[in-house]
């Protein structure tokens, strides 16, 4: 029961943000001070995972780079006695043997990404956190899943309401009774049109899911958006399996988006404990640039 295990896609082009990620992978873009999957690694770790999958394609070879040791920078800093500099790359290491990386040859969707993870994940639970979204918690929104998924099991997924207009964009639930902060759910569609949407709570880009999913996603078919679709064999699970959604406390931010990245770096700003007071007063006009 205890969850172990977390699949992160980081396959995707990041076109919305050329020409940025055109020879860097979108997940290494920095907010504010680390690159953007280093938050989702986090949050990640914080639930108490202790096994990332990594889901990689072409041209993402810095994203493993990242999380391994880099001898030669560490041994030059250790020479140079920069503690400070050092410190903050060794954090970034994976413990050996809790990283692995698998390749999406195709861009076929965020369902086929799931499934590429499949013999890595075995029989056992797992969560599935898309790095396009950083969530901005107290208490990180994979553990609080996690809190929740302990009491109720089945399936779980992070929901957070969007304007009518924007439902399109997301994939949406169909919530029945709700239970604080836990809702029961009769059915999810994948970019509903306004008229179509069974609600307004979009599905956020953290999930926790039992591994029959895989099942499903072995031969589904094409769905919204010409791709194999994650959202497709999630809702043919639910015919045999509970789905729950989840209200996370939180903010989220989308960066696969120029706006939502750069709303992403101000939030962080703003919160850092070095130089938030700064930022805050670069915004408010205090410290003209
Ligand atoms: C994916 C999922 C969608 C979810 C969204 C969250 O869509 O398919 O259900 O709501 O992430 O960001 P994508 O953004 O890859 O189109």
């Amino acid at each position: 029961m205890t969850l172990r295990k977390a699949v992160l896609p980081v396959a995707g082009f990041g076109t919305r943000v050329l020409p940025a990620t055109k020879t860097i992978p979108k997940e290494m873009l920095p907010v504010v001070d680390r690159p953007a999957i280093q938050y989702v690694v986090d949050e990640a770790l914080e639930a108490g995972i202790e096994h990332i999958v990594f889901v990689t394609g072409r041209n993402k070879g810095a994203i493993e780079d990242y999380f391994d040791t880099a001898y030669e920078l560490e041994a030059t800093l250790d020479a140079k006695r920069k503690g400070d500099a050092l410190d903050k790359i060794k954090t970034t290491v994976l413990p050996a043997g809790s990283a692995s990386f698998v390749r999406q040859q195709s861009p076929l969707g965020l369902g086929h990404a799931i499934w590429c993870a499949h013999s890595i994940i075995g029989q056992e639970a797992f969560a599935v956190l898309l790095p396009d979204v950083i969530i901005q918690a107290e208490k990180g929104c994979l553990r609080q899943m996690v809190e929740a998924y302990n009491q109720k099991g089945g399936n779980i997924l992070a929901v957070d309401a969007v304007p009518q207009e924007e439902v399109h964009k997301y994939g949406i639930i169909a919530p029945k009774a709700r239970q604080g902060r836990v809702i029961e759910m009769s059915g999810m569609m994948e970019k509903p049109s306004p008229e179509e949407a069974p609600s307004n709570l979009k599905i956020t880009g953290r999930y926790i899911l039992q591994p029959e999913i895989f099942g499903f996603l072995k031969d589904q078919s094409v769905g919204a958006g010409g791709e194999i679709q994650l959202t497709d064999a999630m809702a043919r699970l639910m015919q045999e399996q509970a789905f729950y959604g989840f209200e996370y406390e939180g903010r989220d931010y989308d960066c696969g988006s120029v706006l939502g990245y750069f709303e992403a770096v101000l939030g962080h700003a703003l919160a850092h404990k070095e130089i938030g007071a700064l930022a805050q007063d670069l915004i408010n006009g205090t410290v003209k640039p």
